[in-house]
């Protein structure tokens, strides 16, 4: 077995030197002025060494990856009713879709597309004030990351508010259906204001460790979500992570992932670690380019691949 720390540091320099950094997210305007030449990594094992390499510790756009934490906590207030409100299959198309929601009544696919998402924080909302809502979205990373100074970059959100208008498509379509119970406008805004969440490879690795580990906060082994549950949010990391690219990362990679348009990419190698990397520039489908070479070559040197038998 490759030390870890060694490989951290080989993909770090290959990454570096690469030229084809792909095309950063302009339909955010705040997020088109990021830099392509960052690329950060971090990993955490189960036995809790961490190796980090590049810009681990500068904050950038969570955007997506948001999205797996908003649904852990639905999931822990509603439990399986959160079901009836959004599906688990891999939608076959980009993140912004508003295709099949017609056809499947406002339901959407999964809860990392964005309608899926959207349906996911209107119920986190519910009962709430937006701010209430997002305070406790917040505090959760925190928790998780052990690090209250987790915030979130309020330019990136209000840069989105601005330019939202897809997002307030499918939030206004599926309120249609009655798939939102929250005005339209307090949700968008909750919604906005997670995929803002600014954190570093670094902090996202550790809020994510308990995916990795059965469920099990890292530091005080409380249970955050039960072992079964874990594997299932891995299971639709692996299958709806990434969307239309979910089954060139399964292929690549072979771990559960998920993505964001900041360019970072949270990935899982159940019982064995968490990882973050940072590649701000995306290929077509929206995810990080370099991010997933990186992890590719990850997987491959420290043999993480969950198909590898
Ligand atoms: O709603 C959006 O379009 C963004 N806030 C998040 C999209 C995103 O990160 C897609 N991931 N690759």
């Amino acid at each position: 077995m490759f030390k870890l720390d060694d490989v951290v540091a080989e993909i770090t320099d290959a990454v570096k030197q690469r030229s084809d950094r792909g095309e950063v997210a302009s339909y955010i305007p705040e997020l088109a002025r990021v830099d392509t030449s960052a690329f950060g990594i971090a990993v955490v094992d189960v036995a809790g060494n961490v190796a980090v390499g590049g810009d681990s510790e500068t904050p950038f756009s969570i955007q997506s990856i948001s999205k797996v934490f908003t649904l852990t906590l639905a999931l822990g207030k509603f439990g399986d009713r959160l079901w009836r409100r959004v599906g688990r299959e891999p939608s076959g198309s980009p993140f912004n879709s508003i295709v099949q929601l017609e056809r499947e009544q406002g339901i959407p696919r999964n809860p990392f597309i964005n309608a899926g998402a959207l349906a996911v924080t209107d119920l986190i909302l519910s009962g709430h004030q937006p701010r209430e809502a997002l305070g406790e979205i917040l505090r959760f990373m925190q928790f998780l990351a052990d690090d209250s100074s987790i915030t979130i970059d309020q330019a990136v959100a209000a840069s989105e508010h601005r330019t939202g208008f897809r997002n307030a498509a499918l939030a206004n379509y599926m309120k249609s259906f009655g798939v939102l119970d929250n005005p339209v406008d307090f949700t968008l805004g909750v919604y906005f204001h997670h995929c803002a969440i600014s954190m570093s490879c670094r902090q996202l690795a550790m809020a994510a460790q308990f995916l990795a580990r059965d469920g099990k906060h890292p530091l005080t082994g409380m249970s955050v979500v039960t072992p079964e549950r874990a594997r299932r949010i891995n299971a639709l990391m692996l299958t709806c992570g990434h969307y239309d690219g979910s089954g060139e990362f399964a292929y690549r990679v072979g771990l559960p992932g998920k993505s964001g348009v900041g360019g970072g990419i949270l990935a899982i190698a159940p019982g064995k670690a968490s990882i973050a990397v940072w590649s701000p520039g995306l290929d077509t489908n929206g995810n990080s380019h370099l991010g997933r070479i990186a992890l590719e070559m990850l997987t491959k040197q420290m043999g993480w691949s969950i198909f590898r038998a």
